[in-house]
This record gives structure tokens, C-alpha cells and sequence, in this order.
């Protein structure tokens, strides 16, 4: 019998991406525990046209603890979880703090008390840079300081390490790793996965690929009076397939060591790009000129940040293999098979 996996939110952005990388280089038999609260239904089709095979889909909550014991039971033993499941938006996180608050942890807390109760080896959490809050020093590494996070979102993130932190103290044979990404934009090269929240995007990557689809007039770009090199902020993106990629090799890494304990990555590409320049390298891309307008600033962005990611590069042998080119190209192929089933 194969070794079975749980992914919970393997129907959203990176938990999809990321079923593709383990059916491909992975042997486990996969789940996916979503409740498709943000995420369609049919990307568990796409998902098959991909891979050309079944692939399972469990609709739990994971704030359900009798649904979620239920599965637990059903599919015991469990090698390992990889734990995407949370709500992400940071607008409305500030708008509904207690709903991202329940969600985020509550689901958390059921998943820990099964990882320790069905005796699951292995755990990866979805962290995110959003936890260093405003910081001082660039790049970021795994030990930077951590500031006063800025939504509670963030603070759903920085509270999940903490609660792994505590809870890994006692826990011999099980090993956890979290994974700090940093910006993940991009779609999968087949252009058939790519990012389909139920909510209207706020991030810049969708906005930018919609404005080029003329789904919106104009892009708007927050702030030109940064510290920067040309007064926009500076991110560190990242392609959604190399981060989905980063949970193969952490999964091998923990299984390969199986006394690792806990352990912290970086993962982004190192680079800190500013807003003008995406959307210039865009401009260039598609060969037409984008409708964009300078603003106020958004409140809660940082200047700049970006990651030192060698921890990663080091133990895992993770390195970004896809280039900036790459992530916008891939957002638009995204963008086009989008406008495609709409029209
Ligand atoms: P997503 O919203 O596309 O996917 C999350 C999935 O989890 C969705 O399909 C949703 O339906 C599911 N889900 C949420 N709460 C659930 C619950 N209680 N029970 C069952 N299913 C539930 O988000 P994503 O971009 O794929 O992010 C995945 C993880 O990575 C999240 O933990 C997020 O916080 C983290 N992260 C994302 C980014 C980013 O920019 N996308 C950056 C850093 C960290
Ligand atoms: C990127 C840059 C904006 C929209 C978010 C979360 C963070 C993490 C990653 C999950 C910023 C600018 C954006 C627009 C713009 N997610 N921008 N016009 O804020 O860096 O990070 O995703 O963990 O927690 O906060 O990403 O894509 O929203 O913004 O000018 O219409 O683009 O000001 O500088 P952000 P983003």
C-alpha cells in the first residue's frame, strides 16, 4: 500500500501547484482535506487534466473536528501533512479579524491535535514573510528579528509558529518544518492552474494580468515616494511551481531525517523587485503598453523586502529555477485561459 499524504487546501493557489510537483516526483497516494471556501470546485478537474489521473479531494473544514477525525480514521496511518489551509487576504482579515483569527488557528490546533493523536511523522506549515513585519535589515534570514506584524493575517501566521513552537517542545519522532514564503505569483506552464480566489484580487500580480485583459481600466500603483531605487516598493517574488516545488524536497528532507525536530525556510528568490519594474518587464512581455496610475501609498506596505534564502539552498538544495520573465508569462497564459471559459 502506498504511503498517503494529507494536503489540506489542495484545491487553493500553492496547495494545487503543489499536488502537481508530489504526484510528479512523489510516490505518496495525496488528499486533499478543502472546504473550498476559497477555491472552485473544478480545480480538482483541472487538476486531473493535468495529471491525467483521479485526484481526492476531501470537503472538510478543518475548524470541524468530528469531520476532521472522520478523515483521520478513514485514511490512517498518515505519513505526513502539508498544511496549507487558511483564509489569506489581508483587507479582509482586518475587516473580519475574529473569523481569520477562528479559521487560521482553530484549524490549526485540530490538525496538531491529530498530528499527535494518529501519530503523523511529519508536518509542514505555510508561513509567510508577512511575520518579520516591518524590518530593518535586508534580506531577511530565518533569524531576523520579527517586528509587530501588520494585519491580522500575519499575525494568524506569526501565532501558528509559535503554537508549532510550544507544541514541538515534547514531540519526539515528529518532525516539523515551516516554510516563510515570500511573494508567490505565477501559474502552472500548462496555463490549467493558476490563481482563482473567490474574492476580487488584491494583489498585484492579478491585477496587473486583469488590467491587460481589460477586466479593470487601470492598474493603480501604491506610492512613489519609497526609499527606493525608484520610489515603489520592492517584494521578492517568487514562481507558485518553484514553491511548490520547495514541498517535495522539505518532505524528503524530513523523511530522510527522521530525528530533524523543527526547522524554519526562507523561501524566495533572493531578489527584490519594485513595482514599476513588473509592470515594465509586463509592458514588455506582452508588447503593449499598460493603463497604470501613481497613488497614495496603501497603508500597511513596507518599502522592501526581500529573503536571503540559503538556509533553503543548503539543506533542502532549493533554488528558484524560474525567472521574473517566467512569472508574468505564466500569469498571463493564466489570464488568457481565465478569459477564455468567461467569453
Ligand atoms: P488559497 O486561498 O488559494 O488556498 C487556501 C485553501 O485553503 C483554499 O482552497 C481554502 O478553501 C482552503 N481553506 C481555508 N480554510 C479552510 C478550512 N478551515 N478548512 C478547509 N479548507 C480551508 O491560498 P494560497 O495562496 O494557496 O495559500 C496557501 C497557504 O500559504 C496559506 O496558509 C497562506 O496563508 C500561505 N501563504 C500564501 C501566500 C500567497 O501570497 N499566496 C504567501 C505566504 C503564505
Ligand atoms: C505587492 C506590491 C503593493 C496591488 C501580500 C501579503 C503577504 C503575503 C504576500 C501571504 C506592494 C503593490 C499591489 C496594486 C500596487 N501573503 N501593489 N497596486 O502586500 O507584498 O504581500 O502577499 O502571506 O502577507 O501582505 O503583496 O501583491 O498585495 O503587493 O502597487 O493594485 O504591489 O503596494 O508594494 P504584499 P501584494
Amino acid at each position: 500500500m502506498k504511503k498517503r499524504l494529507f494536503v489540506t487546501g489542495g484545491m487553493g493557489y500553492i496547495g494545487s501547484h503543489t499536488l502537481i510537483e508530489l504526484a510528479e516526483h512523489t510516490d505518496y497516494e495525496l488528499i486533499s482535506l478543502d472546504s473550498f471556501q476559497n477555491s472552485v470546485p473544478h480545480v480538482q478537474q483541472r487538476l486531473e487534466r493535468v495529471l491525467g489521473r483521479k485526484i481526492l479531494n476531501e470537503a472538510v473544514d478543518l475548524c470541524d473536528m468530528p469531520r476532521l477525525e472522520a478523515a483521520f480514521q478513514k485514511y490512517a496511518p498518515i505519513e505526513g501533512i502539508i498544511h496549507f489551509a487558511a483564509l489569506k487576504s489581508v483587507p479582509d482579515s482586518v475587516a473580519n479579524p475574529v473569523f481569520y483569527y477562528r479559521n487560521n488557528l482553530v484549524s490549526l490546533l485540530n490538525v496538531l491535535e491529530c498530528v499527535e493523536k494518529y501519530q503523523v511523522k511529519n508536518f509542514i506549515f505555510s508561513s509567510s514573510c508577512a511575520i518579520y513585519g516591518e524590518v530593518a535589515k535586508l534580506p531577511v534570514f530565518e533569524g531576523s528579528i520579527q517586528n509587530m506584524p501588520q494585519s491580522p493575517y500575519a499575525h494568524t501566521k506569526q501565532m501558528g509558529e509559535r503554537i508549532i513552537q510550544d507544541f514541538m517542545v515534547q514531540k519526539n519522532g515528529i518532525n516539523c518544518i515551516i516554510l516563510r514564503y515570500f511573494n508567490p505569483v505565477g501559474a502552472h506552464v500548462s496555463g490549467l492552474i493558476g490563481e482563482e480566489p473567490l474574492n476580487k484580487p488584491t494583489n498585484l500580480l492579478p491585477l496587473l494580468t486583469r488590467t491587460a485583459a481589460g477586466l479593470q481600466t487601470e492598474l493603480l500603483v501604491f506610492g512613489s515616494d519609497y526609499p527606493t531605487r525608484d520610489g515603489s516598493c520592492i517584494r521578492d517574488y517568487v514562481h507558485v511551481s518553484d514553491i511548490a516545488q520547495a514541498h517535495v524536497l522539505a518532505l524528503k528532507y524530513a523523511v530522510q531525517n527522521p530525528k530533524m525536530g523543527l526547522e524554519v525556510f526562507n523561501l524566495g528568490s533572493g531578489e527584490g523587485v519594485s513595482v514599476l519594474e513588473a509592470i515594465h518587464t509586463f509592458q514588455e512581455i506582452i508588447g503593449k503598453t499598460l493603463n497604470y496610475r501613481i497613488v497614495e501609498r496603501r497603508a500597511g506596505d513596507l518599502a522592501a523586502i526581500y529573503s536571503d534564502s540559503s538556509h533553503a539552498a543548503k539543506h533542502l538544495g532549493w533554488r528558484c529555477q524560474r525567472s521574473l520573465a517566467d512569472m508574468l508569462e505564466s500569469a498571463w497564459k493564466w489570464q488568457q485561459t481565465l478569459a477564455s471559459e468567461q467569453s
